[in-house]
């Protein structure tokens, strides 16, 4: 391995799109390369997953960073400066060598995910390769163009608890490329504006650029999805087909599940009814977190009734952890794993999870925050781990629109031949789907 030593790491405050602070490291190597990574920031956590450090009081609603900033520059630069940028592993374990706490709460996962991130972006200036190419070589799978899953309507904790589901979503895994996914989508999410301002209910939008949740009750989201998307000219369930973050951490615990916007409480097996409900009822090819990450006898039963159809993701379930999804394949839950490098807190990590999902046949999507900056590197870590899918928010706002941009540059860079049509899908859905056509 070619050396490429770690010279200097500067922090500093930067804002994310929800205006709260957030840290950037800038990483600069002895030959003068220079790399730099943002933090993103969510607002439905995981309980598992690290721990970004907040100063806590009254300035800045108790957000402010300072602590992490100083983190990076006096604990963790003395530790990775002479290191090789190039041995992402190497500059990796010596940060988590500083931090014994299990969730990173000593350093800050902000201040160790924008380190480690800014160290992948210097070892990219020094080898003069394009970043998801970096990624291929670091992780050892085959670059392609994931397929998106993107945001019509927000909710949950993105839409100040308006609707109790989170996220409202189409994938187009009928697409030829990449390019024809975001145009199907823009017309979906464009119809569902025109349908929400004709019923007098267009009211902005959430967190992640979604159309603002104005519903009566949960479902009443779907069938305006389903609206949308015959608006915009398509057949439900051909060529596009919805995906939902149910996000039921947010609202679930000990087996219960309060869905406000109703005012009434299901047991766990109601839950899960409900939702096989909208499985039969609507076409809905993908869906995250449907019980809460204290419920693993939940996530079991509803994997064992519904897995073979559909995907099922761990989000705040399994928080990026490869030991946490290792259990999940051992215990039949879920049949997919959602990678946030912040849920982990390192790049290492990160591969580390997604190496074991791929040993054992689940889908893998990386994903953006509900908090998020201009920093693109996940789109190209979506392309260069291979991991067929990519979860950014909607079509809208500009930290959104960058990480979908930016992949329309990479799939020109590749070909557009690097999207392979409806594959990326746990490939049982799928294939199902194209069966049951047939
Ligand atoms: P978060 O939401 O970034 O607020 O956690 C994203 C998600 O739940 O997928
Ligand atoms: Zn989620």
């Amino acid at each position: 391995m070619p050396n490429e030593l770690i010279s200097d790491v500067n922090a500093r405050r930067v804002w994310d799109s929800r205006g709260n602070p957030t840290v950037e490291v800038v990483v600069t190597t002895q030959s003068g390369r220079v790399g730099r990574a943002i933090a993103p920031a969510g607002a439905s956590r995981g309980a598992r997953e690290a721990i970004d450090m907040r100063d806590g009081g009254s300035a800045l609603n108790g957000m402010d960073v300072k602590r992490a900033v100083k983190n990076v520059e006096t604990r963790i630069a003395p530790a990775i400066i002479g290191k090789n940028v190039l041995n992402q592993a190497e500059v990796d374990q010596a940060i988590l060598d500083l931090d014994p706490s299990k969730l990173k709460s000593e350093l800050g996962g902000n201040a160790t995910v924008a380190t480690s991130l800014a160290v992948l972006h210097a070892a990219v200036a020094a080898k003069g390769v394009p970043l998801w190419r970096h990624c291929a070589d670091l992780s050892g799978n085959e670059p392609s163009l994931p397929l998106p899953e993107i945001q019509i309507f927000g909710g949950g904790a993105h839409a100040g608890r308006r609707v109790d589901i989170q996220d409202f979503m189409v994938m187009v895994p009928g697409a030829d490329t990449f390019d024809e996914v975001m145009e199907v989508t823009s017309e979906v999410y464009r119809a569902a504006g025109a349908i929400m301002k004709q019923k007098g209910r267009l009211a902005g939008v959430a967190d992640e650029g979604g159309w603002w949740p104005v519903f009566d009750h949960n479902e009443e989201a779907l069938e305006t999805l389903v609206r949308a998307i015959e608006l915009a000219g398509e057949k439900p369930g051909d060529r596009v087909v919805i995906s939902l973050d149910i996000a039921a951490s947010e609202f679930g615990s000990n087996g219960r599940y309060r869905l406000a916007l109703e005012d009434r409480e299901l047991g766990r097996d109601e839950m899960i009814a409900l939702l096989g409900r909208w499985l039969n009822d609507y076409p809905i090819l993908s869906i995250e977190d449907p019980l809460a990450e204290d419920d693993p006898e939940g996530m079991r039963a509803f994997t064992q009734e519904f897995g073979s159809r559909v995907q099922i993701i761990g989000d705040d379930y399994l928080v990026t952890n490869a030991a946490l999804l290792e259990e999940a394949v051992r215990d039949g839950a879920c049949n997919a794993v959602l990678i946030k490098v912040n849920q982990a807190g390192t790049v290492t990590e990160s591969m580390d999870c997604l190496a074991a999902a791929k040993a054992a046949g689940y889908g893998t999507i990386v994903s953006a925050r509900s908090g998020e900056t201009e920093d693109v590197s996940i789109s190209h870590m979506s392309v260069g781990f291979g991991a067929g899918q990519l979860k950014v928010g909607s079509i809208t706002r500009s930290e959104r629109t960058a990480k979908w941009n930016e992949c329309l540059r990479i799939a020109d860079e590749m070909g557009q031949g690097a999207f392979v049509k409806g594959a990326p899908l746990a490939s049982t859905v799928w294939a199902q789907k194209v069966g049951e056509e047939a």
